[in-house]
């Protein structure tokens, strides 16, 4: 995604976030000037806008202006007797269908990871369970603090979505990452996000889907192991759209932190390749469709020892063996039967579109899914990804930078394509 795209507006019935409801959550940072602009986007894309605001925002953004814009009273206080209702954050967090923090100082992430409600916004967030994004902005040194990052991976774990700071000069006067992520940027990950929330799919509806997440953990010893660097994030967003959507889904997933909500998913942990490979394997013959997103190892240690390996001398090292593990997705490609749908991805370096289209062949696959190593903000550990879409008859989707939830929307819109064919 550029930063400098527009937002276009479009007539009120085809505008993308028509009837949704946002609130805009600012908060004490020099970009809180770039909140009533974010607020005009998203205005403009459709969405009827209510903004809640700390003590400290308004020392940045008058009340009167986001009034203005967004054409609604302010939330600011909870015990504001001019509020519409006595538990306003209550009556706040039944109406938002998202709420956007923009931007989102160092403290009310700090807050949101630790269940602290002490003012109008953080006690409207921690009641709030639906799409949650968060714009961080501050300092350099803030953002790769230790605290802040263990309150980022707490909230990512939560399933808040971060869009993420861009590098520029700072209000500090210093020159680093920091910078709150342009409004245009902010107000079209959003878009992408919410007007892609289809709760009903025909085709997909009752189908049962496999899928695959995560890394695998190939065992040397009692107490080491190779891994990879894999979260799971973008086979537990597909899971979590999938259900949304009506399928029963299957997740088989390696070894991860994450944690799954919905009722119509069956959660199966594995740690090594073979294990995925036994459940994956014995799990497609009864499913309608898979989607093999996990970072599978493809070797393992030829030898496990039962014992943690001991150093023989200070300066020997060591050489492990390593041999082929199964391909899973090539496995199921062998195997499908006509009327079973086949999804893959692919990480290549080289020649992608090629390789890729090699690799929808070799393994029976019906599209791929090609992820970008080159982006910011895609790949392991983001909440984002950047893909390109090609299936069997060619057709290729170079999909624009966008939240993982946005890139399992855009996934399961193929799937439904291609089985409703
Ligand atoms: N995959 C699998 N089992 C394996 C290896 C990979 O099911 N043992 C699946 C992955 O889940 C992914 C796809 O195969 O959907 C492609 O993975 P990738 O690592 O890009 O390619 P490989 O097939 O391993 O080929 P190479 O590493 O040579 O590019």
């Amino acid at each position: 995604m550029k930063n400098d795209e527009p937002v276009v507006a479009t007539p009120a019935t085809t505008a993308p976030l028509h009837g949704k409801h946002i609130i805009v959550g600012i908060t004490g940072g020099i970009a809180a000037y770039k909140a009533p602009l974010l607020v005009r986007l998203l205005i403009k894309a459709g969405a009827e806008v209510r903004c809640a605001v700390t003590e400290h925002a308004m020392q940045f953004v008058t009340p009167l202006t986001l009034e203005t814009v967004s054409n609604n009273s302010v939330y600011s206080d909870l015990f504001d007797r001019g509020n519409t209702h006595s538990t306003e954050h209550i009556a706040l967090k039944d109406w938002g269908d998202a709420i956007v923090v923009a931007p989102a100082t160092a403290n009310i992430i700090g807050k949101m990871a630790n269940g602290i409600a002490d003012d109008a916004l953080s006690t409207l967030l921690l009641s709030f369970r639906k799409d949650t994004f968060v714009c961080p902005a501050m300092n350099t040194n803030m953002l790769d603090s230790p605290a802040f990052k263990r309150n980022v991976a707490i909230l990512r774990n939560d399933g808040v979505c971060f869009i993420e700071s861009d590098s520029g000069e700072l209000a500090c006067g210093t020159y680093g990452n920091g910078r709150m992520a342009e409004p245009e940027h902010i107000a079209r990950t959003v878009i992408e996000t919410l007007s892609n929330n289809k709760d009903c799919d025909n085709v997909l509806a009752g189908k049962r889907i496999l899928i695959t997440a995560g890394p695998t953990y190939e065992k040397i010893d009692s107490v080491r192991f190779i891994g990879n660097f894999s979260t799971g994030k973008m086979g537990f967003a597909l899971a979590e759209e999938l259900a949304r959507r009506g399928c029963q889904v299957s997740l088989v997933t390696g070894p991860t932190s994450l944690t799954t909500s919905h009722p119509a998913i069956e959660r199966i942990d594995v740690l090594s390749a073979r294990q995925m490979f036994d459940a994956a394997t014995h799990l497609f013959e009864s499913c309608d469709a898979a989607i093999l997103s996990a970072a599978v190892a493809d070797f393992r240690p030829e030898n496990e020892a039962d014992h943690k390996i001991k150093k023989q001398n200070d300066h020997d090292g060591m050489t492990i063996h390593l041999v082929q593990n199964p391909d899973i997705l090539a496995t199921l490609g062998n195997n499908k039967r006509e009327g079973q749908y086949l999804v893959g991805f692919a990480l290549e370096t080289d020649n992608e579109i090629d390789n890729a289209k090699k690799k929808l062949t070799k393994k029976n696959l019906d599209f791929i899914v090609l992820n970008s190593l080159h982006d910011k903000g895609a790949g392991f550990g983001h909440d984002t990804n950047k893909v390109t879409i090609i299936d069997r008859a060619g057709t290729v989707n170079h999909c624009q930078l966008k939240s993982k939830k946005a890139v399992a929307c855009d996934i399961a819109d193929k799937l439904s394509e291609i089985m409703s064919a």
